[in-house]
C-alpha cells in the first residue's frame, strides 16, 4: 500500500466507463467471409472489380477470404474467449438476395440465422450493418446507387432482414460509410464500382442517405422496435498551416467529408458551401427527400481512424509522427475534438464509435505476435474516448476494427487490422497481444 493522500490511485482505464458500455470488435462480410460462389450467393460489385486488372494492389479478391462463412463457429468462440460482448458484422446482400430484387436466398438467411443463433448460445449482442459496400452486380448493371430505383431496392432488402432478424440483433445500421462509397467508388474510382465522376458521386451520395431515410421509415412502419442507425466515416479536418488558403479548404473538406452527411440527417438541408462549391455537380433532390432522410436516429454510428491535414490546397498526407501501416497519422485527440464538436454543432443521438483500430506489420514469433503498437493505438484511443464521455457526449460503445485480419479492399491482404493474426494459407487464427490486452483492459471493468 503505497497510496497517500496526494497520490490519487490511478483509475484503470476500463473504469473511466460505465458498466452498461457496449465494447465489441467489428468486421464486413466481404472482407471475411468467402464462399463467394456458395449456396446460391450472387455476385457482388466488389467480386466484378476485383477482377479487374490493376484494381487491387495484390491481385486479389474476398473469394476466399478468412473462410469465415464455413469457420464462423471458431471465430464466434474467439469472441467469447476474450471476453467481448458484442460483435458488429454485415450482411452479404447478393447473398441473401442474389439479384438484389425479386427472390430471397433461404440458403443465404440461414447462414446469418445460424450466426446469430451462435452469437445468441454465447451471450454475445449482435449489431447488424445492411450495407456494407457490396452491392448485388445486377443492380450495379442497372445503373447502381446513381439510380434512384436502388434505393427502394434497398429498403425492400432493409425491411426483409429487420423482418427476420431484428428481434434478434441489438441494432441495425443501414450504411457503412456512405462517404467512402460515393467519393471512392464513384469520384476516385479506387474502390468498387470505380467510376470517375463528381456529379455521379454526388447523386450517389444523395441515394445513400435517401435509401437510409426510406428503410428506416420502412422499417418502422412494419412494427419493429430494432435500435436504428447509420456508420459514418469521419475525422476532424485541419489547416496544415496558419493560412486563409488553407483554413478555406478544411473547411470545405469539412463540408464534404461530414457536414454534407451530419446536415440531412439531422437538420435536413444540405450545407450552403459545399452546394456552391459543387455547383452543377449537386445531386437532383426532389421535393419531400430531405424529410425523408432526416428520420430520427436511435444511434449514430462513427468510425474514427485519424485526422485529415489540408496543406496547400490539398489533402495532405500524414503530419510528421508515427503513422500506422496505412500511413494513416495516430492522433488519438482527433476522437475527443470530433466527438466534442459534433456534440456541439449538432442535438446527436447515442453515439456508437463502431470502428477504430489500426494496420501494422505483425510478425509472428514462437506462436504469437508482439503487436505493442496496436496496443498503444487502442489504449490511447480509448482513453481519448474517455475524455470525450467525461465531457458530455453521450457515447455507448466502442468496437475495434478488426477482429481478423481480412481483405482491405483495394489493398487486398497486404494490411492486417486484425487482433486475430489469419494464416491465409492454413486459415489458422492466432491471438495476437492485443487481443489479449482488450481481453485483459475489458476484464478491469
Ligand atoms: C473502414 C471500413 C472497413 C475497413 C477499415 C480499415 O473505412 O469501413 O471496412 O476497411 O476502414
Amino acid at each position: 500500500m503505497n497510496e497517500t493522500a496526494d497520490t490519487p490511485p490511478i483509475r484503470p482505464l476500463a473504469r473511466r466507463f460505465p458498466a452498461t458500455f457496449v465494447w465489441g470488435v467489428a468486421t464486413s462480410a466481404y472482407q471475411i467471409e468467402g464462399a463467394a460462389h456458395q449456396d446460391g450467393r450472387g455476385e457482388s460489385i466488389w467480386d466484378e472489380f476485383c477482377r479487374r486488372p490493376g484494381t487491387i494492389r495484390d491481385g486479389s479478391s474476398g473469394e476466399r477470404a478468412c473462410d469465415h462463412y464455413h469457420l464462423f463457429e471458431s471465430d464466434l468462440d474467439l469472441i467469447a474467449s476474450l471476453g467481448i460482448k458484442a460483435y458488429r458484422f454485415s450482411i452479404s446482400w447478393p447473398r441473401v438476395q442474389p439479384a438484389g430484387r425479386g427472390a430471397w436466398n433461404e440458403a443465404g438467411f440461414g447462414f446469418y440465422s445460424r450466426l446469430i443463433e451462435g452469437l445468441e448460445r454465447r451471450g454475445i449482442a449482435a449489431h447488424l450493418t445492411l450495407y456494407h459496400w457490396d452491392l448485388p452486380l445486377a443492380l450495379q448493371n442497372g445503373g447502381g446507387w446513381a439510380h434512384r430505383d436502388t434505393v427502394h431496392a434497398f429498403s425492400t432488402y432493409a425491411v426483409e432482414v429487420a423482418r427476420r432478424f431484428g428481434a434478434r440483433v441489438a441494432s441495425i445500421a443501414t450504411h457503412n460509410e456512405p462517404w467512402v462509397v460515393a467519393i471512392l467508388g464513384h469520384e476516385t474510382g479506387v474502390f468498387a464500382p470505380g467510376f470517375r465522376s463528381r456529379a455521379m458521386a454526388m447523386q450517389v451520395a444523395h441515394h445513400l442517405l435517401l435509401s437510409h431515410g426510406l428503410a428506416v421509415r420502412a422499417i418502422r412502419a412494419a412494427g419493429h422496435q430494432t435500435p436504428l442507425g447509420i456508420v459514418l466515416n469521419q475525422s476532424p479536418v485541419q489547416a496544415a498551416a496558419d493560412s486563409d488558403d488553407d483554413r478555406a479548404k478544411a473547411r470545405l473538406e469539412d463540408g464534404m467529408l461530414i457536414r454534407w452527411f451530419m446536415d440531412p440527417l439531422l437538420r435536413d438541408r444540405y450545407p450552403d458551401d459545399v452546394l456552391a462549391h459543387i455547383g452543377e455537380a449537386a445531386p437532383r433532390v426532389e421535393v419531400g427527400d430531405l424529410a425523408l432522410i432526416r428520420q430520427p436516429l436511435d444511434f449514430l454510428g462513427i468510425n474514427y481512424y485519424t485526422r485529415r491535414a489540408v496543406a496547400g490546397g490539398q489533402t495532405a498526407g500524414a503530419r510528421p509522427g508515427p503513422v500506422t501501416d496505412m500511413g494513416w497519422e495516430v492522433y488519438p485527440h482527433g476522437l475527443s475534438e470530433l466527438l466534442t464538436r459534433l456534440n456541439r454543432d449538432y442535438r446527436l443521438p447515442p453515439v456508437f464509435i463502431m470502428e477504430n483500430g489500426a494496420a501494422y506489420k505483425d510478425h509472428v514469433v514462437d506462436g504469437g505476435v508482439a503487436d505493442r503498437d496496436r496496443i498503444a493505438y487502442l489504449e490511447a484511443h480509448i482513453a481519448a474516448l474517455a475524455d470525450a464521455l467525461e465531457s458530455g457526449v453521450d457515447v455507448r460503445g466502442y468496437f475495434v476494427w478488426s477482429l481478423l485480419d481480412n481483405f482491405e479492399w483495394a489493398d487486398g491482404y497486404s494490411k492486417r487490422f486484425g487482433i486475430v493474426h489469419v494464416d491465409f494459407a492454413t486459415q489458422r487464427r492466432l491471438v495476437k497481444d492485443s487481443a489479449l490486452w482488450y481481453r485483459d483492459f475489458l476484464a478491469t471493468g
